[in-house]
């Protein structure tokens, strides 16, 4: 079998490095394809170096767009590579617009989709990501999923088990094998970090696409900072956000999104993280640093009951009393089941192993509507 392995956006990078090579280890052939979802240096290219990811096969080169036209274009730049690219199936990853484009195309041109980090739910359909992973996992024949609860989401949406395969967290497997080189970075002697700081990252436009909540939630950041000095390495969504608030931000530090192995660095050395990002809130429970997270919901659920994340909304008047309670946290590195370093062995397990399940064959529907 070959597989073509599709990643697109920043969060993307550090899931396909280990399953690449994991893949490759078992003797299955890989084409990589970029979508150009992200396309900075800083959002992108960096991640290849530091991560050890060959050069893509292909970059679609979609770019920006409203969502319609990011996921068009990636429809429309995808389905001719993959008619011509002799692949037998497709690997998409997370739940960025990449992953539910790709899918689409493959699944209309009948070749299945495994999709990786498969079952997660916020149950929040006005997150863009939720419409993606549903839509994802219905039309994916491999549905990988990180933890137990995902399985289970997938089980109550009516998906049959010989589809979901229980793998573990591919994006610990990258931590995990690049914490020593992540400590060896200079990053803290850069950015001349204070000897306690916390790490602030914000990008879902929930909340920075609203002024009327972005600038509550960074004054009461900065409310934070008289205490902890805050580094904030800046999303390039959030960026035009912020300059346009045009705030005085005392305390906290606006940097340029950092490199996978120094932001794995801030982290470790972080007192607190304050978050909206999926994958930190993994991280920081893998690193045992407190993570607070600026939303609603989570479609990570095992980072608060097995680890070191809490969810406090987007109440500026939350912030600081949950940064004090936080400080004061104690609980220690964990790591939920399978989250273990060895996931991409697992997958690719998966992979070498087992022909593609049908989707749909489980959940059918009568005329009349009920399931049998
Ligand atoms: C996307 C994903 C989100 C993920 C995030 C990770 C979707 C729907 N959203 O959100 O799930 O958490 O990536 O970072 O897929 N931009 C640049 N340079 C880049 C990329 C983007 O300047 O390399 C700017 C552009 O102004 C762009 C904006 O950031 O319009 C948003 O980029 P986009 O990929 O649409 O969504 P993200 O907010 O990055
Ligand atoms: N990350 C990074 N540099 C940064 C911010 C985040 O390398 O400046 C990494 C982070 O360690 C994690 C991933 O990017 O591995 C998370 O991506 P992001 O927050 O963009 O997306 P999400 O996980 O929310 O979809």
């Amino acid at each position: 079998m070959r597989l073509a392995v599709v990643a697109g956006a920043r969060p993307n990078f550090m899931k396909v490095a280990p399953v690449l090579r994991a893949l490759d280890a078992v003797g299955l052939g890989t084409r990589l394809v970029h979508t150009g979802q992200h396309y900075d240096e800083r959002m992108s290219g960096r991640f290849f170096a530091d991560l050890g990811i060959p050069a893509p096969d292909v970059n679609l080169g979609v770019g920006s767009g409203t969502h319609a036209q990011q996921t068009a274009a990636v429809m429309v730049g995808f389905e001719p590579w993959l008619t011509s690219s002799g692949c037998d199936a497709v690997m998409v990853v997370g739940d960025v617009n990449s992953t539910i484009a790709c899918s689409l195309v493959a699944a209309k041109l009948h070749v299945p989709v495994a999709h990786l980090e498969a079952g997660l739910r916020s149950g929040d359909r006005s997150m863009p990501e939720e419409v993606n992973r549903i839509l994802t996992d219905a039309l994916s024949s491999w549905l990988l999923t990180p933890s137990r609860d995902a399985g289970d989401n997938l089980a109550a949406e009516g998906i049959g088990p010989e589809r979901i395969f229980l793998v573990g967290n591919v994006m610990v497997d990258s931590l995990l094998a690049n914490l020593d080189r992540a400590l060896a970075t200079d990053v803290l002697e850069r950015l001349h970090a204070p000897g306690e700081y916390g790490l602030v990252t914000l990008h879902r436009p929930a909340l920075v696409d609203h002024p009327e909540r972005l600038g509550p939630v960074l004054a009461a950041l900065a409310r934070v900072a008289r205490e902890l000095p805050l580094l904030f390495p800046v999303h390039p969504r959030t960026r035009a956000r912020i300059d346009a608030l045009g705030l005085e931000l005392p305390g906290i530090r606006l940097i340029e999104p950092e490199g996978y192995l120094a932001f794995l660095r801030l982290q470790a050395g972080a007192r607190l993280v304050l978050t909206d990002s999926g994958g930190v809130q993994e991280e920081t429970t893998v690193l045992g640093v407190p993570c607070l997270t600026l939303r609603d919901t989570t479609e990570r659920p095992i980072t608060i009951t097995e680890g070191t994340n809490r969810l406090i909304g987007m109440d500026p008047a939350a912030i600081q009393p949950a940064a004090e309670a936080a400080l004061a946290d104690r609980t220690g590195a964990r790591r939920p089941h399978l989250w273990d370093g060895h996931a991409a062995e697992r997958v690719a397990a998966v992979m070498a192993g087992e022909p593609a399940p049908q989707p749909g064959r489980t959940l059918s529907l009568t005329a009349g509507g009920e399931r049998r």
